[in-house]
């Protein structure tokens, strides 16, 4: 039995995490992605088999793409507002962590501060937050801006934003509310704290019209893995989601981003390391890599075209197909995400057709993709663990229902009879399920401040 405790997650899908998993669905059923029945029924089910938490992502546009190519995809096209979703989550479930993302260069501190503070109460501390700087193009123009900013200044700006965030949550000491009948004093003023901050991006004087929650404020993940990505992780993340096409790959991020942490004065175990991960089953790993075949073949040329470019920033439309993609038509940086920029730009060095990379992505849209069966799963998951390339997955159904009891049916239990994941929920709230410790006030032990 291993004493540390792999952390498990599964993303919120309304088809599956393959691009083409709507079509591999039942002609007949109703539209999941704006049905919260649908979502409960996947939280729950994740409950059962005891996972951490569920995780929505989200871009607060719908993708960059001419609209012959987005109307083929169901991806990011219809979906619920994140701190809604999980508020709906968190009332049908009682011990998983309901996590979603929100977009730091489009929102305001404040707004953050109080959704997620809110959820985090109505949750009973089960809350958390994915910091994302937002890499899509067409979510500027929802905010009246004309393109993205520049990649560094947005993480200047995610950086500052959760300096705000947290002195927000931190605007109450726990025990404020004293509700003193006698002196007719229901707060003591002496234990609220006026953040008064005056930076580059936002001027914020506070304070939050809200209490600490039961873990002291929500858990915050992060997903960039870019130079800037890291030092906001290193800095202010409890969580990070990496998108690792190998071990290698994922071992060196992670002693890059944990050696990062003893200069911000923080231990190696208050960051855990979390690797996308879809899963697909079979009896053998024949079916599941058959399995993952049937859905692929489904994917628009349109679609498969729409992603790559979008990802490398560059005009694919006279690419064929079936052919490489010109060295001439990548660019030396891109100022969207860097991390899919990389992966991408190495499959193109290495000779792979358009196809073959969009299929690729279409697969493993968050990390990497394992088929095989339940055993051989777990062990890949189990090498990376013990091997250091992650402190645990982001798990994702390749289509959802159909894979989601690969998942939680299958692999969870074969990984608790190896003793990597827990065998009942330890704690009240997503804090302590992970082994972190509640966020301590910046005020503690100050008086007045
Ligand atoms: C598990 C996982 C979840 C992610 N969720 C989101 C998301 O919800 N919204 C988003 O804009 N990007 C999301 N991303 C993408 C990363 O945040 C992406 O790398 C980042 O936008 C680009 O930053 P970079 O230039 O530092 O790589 C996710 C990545 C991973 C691995």
């Amino acid at each position: 039995m291993t004493s540390r405790q792999m952390v498990t997650s599964l993303i919120l899908d309304a088809f599956g995490g393959h691009q083409a998993a709507w079509l591999t669905a039942p002609r007949s059923s109703a539209n999941p992605s704006t049905d919260i029945a649908h979502f409960v029924d996947i939280a729950q089910r994740a409950e059962k088999a005891k996972l951490d938490f569920v995780f929505v992502a989200d871009f607060p546009a719908i993708p960059d793409g001419s609209l012959e190519q987005l109307s083929r995809s169901a991806v990011s096209m219809s979906v619920l507002e994140p701190a809604t979703l999980l508020t709906a989550l968190a009332m049908s479930t009682k011990h998983i962590g309901v996590l979603g993302t929100a977009s730091t260069s489009y929102y305001e501190p404040y707004n953050v501060a109080r959704l997620w503070g809110s959820l985090d109460h109505i949750s009973g501390g089960r809350a958390g937050l994915n910091v994302v700087t937002t890499r899509s193009r067409s979510a500027s123009f929802n905010f009246g801006k004309d393109d993205l900013d520049e990649h560094d200044t947005r993480y200047e700006r995610a950086d500052e934003f959760v300096e705000v965030l947290n002195g927000l949550w931190d605007s109450w000491d726990d025990d404020a509310f004293i509700r003193d009948y006698d002196e007719v004093r229901f707060f003591d003023p002496t234990k609220l704290h006026t953040l008064d901050h005056k930076g580059k991006f936002f001027n914020v004087r506070g304070p939050l019209n809200l209490s600490r929650s039961a873990q002291g404020r929500p858990v915050i993940s992060q997903a960039g893995g870019s130079e800037a990505g890291k030092e906001l992780a290193a800095k202010t993340a409890d969580v990070v989601f990496i998108n690792a096409p190998t071990l290698e790959f994922a071992q060196n991020f992670y002693a890059d981003l944990k050696g990062r942490l003893a200069k911000f004065g923080r231990q190696q175990d208050e960051l855990k390391i979390v690797s996308g991960l879809t899963i697909v089953t079979g009896s053998t790993q024949e079916e599941a890599e058959r399995r993952t075949a049937d859905v692929s073949r489904h994917i628009h040329p349109e679609i498969g075209r729409q992603m790559i470019s979008g990802v490398l920033d560059t005009d694919l439309s006279d690419v064929d197909y079936d052919s490489r993609i010109p060295q001439s038509k990548i660019l030396d940086n891109v100022n969207k995400g860097q991390t899919y920029f990389g992966l991408i730009r190495k499959f193109v060095e290495e000779g792979r057709t358009l196809r073959e990379i969009a299929a690729h992505f279409a697969e493993a849209r968050v990390g990497s993709i394992v088929k095989g069966t339940p055993e051989q799963i777990a062990d890949k998951m189990q090498a990376w663990f013990e091997a250091r390339g992650s402190d645990g997955f982001m798990m994702r159904a390749m289509t959802v229902p159909g894979n989601l009891d690969d998942i939680c049916e299958e692999v969870i239990p074969e990984l608790r009879r190896r003793g990597l994941v827990r065998t009942e929920y330890t704690g009240d709230t997503l804090r302590e399920n992970l082994g972190l410790d509640v966020a301590p006030s910046r005020y503690l032990g100050r008086i007045g401040a």
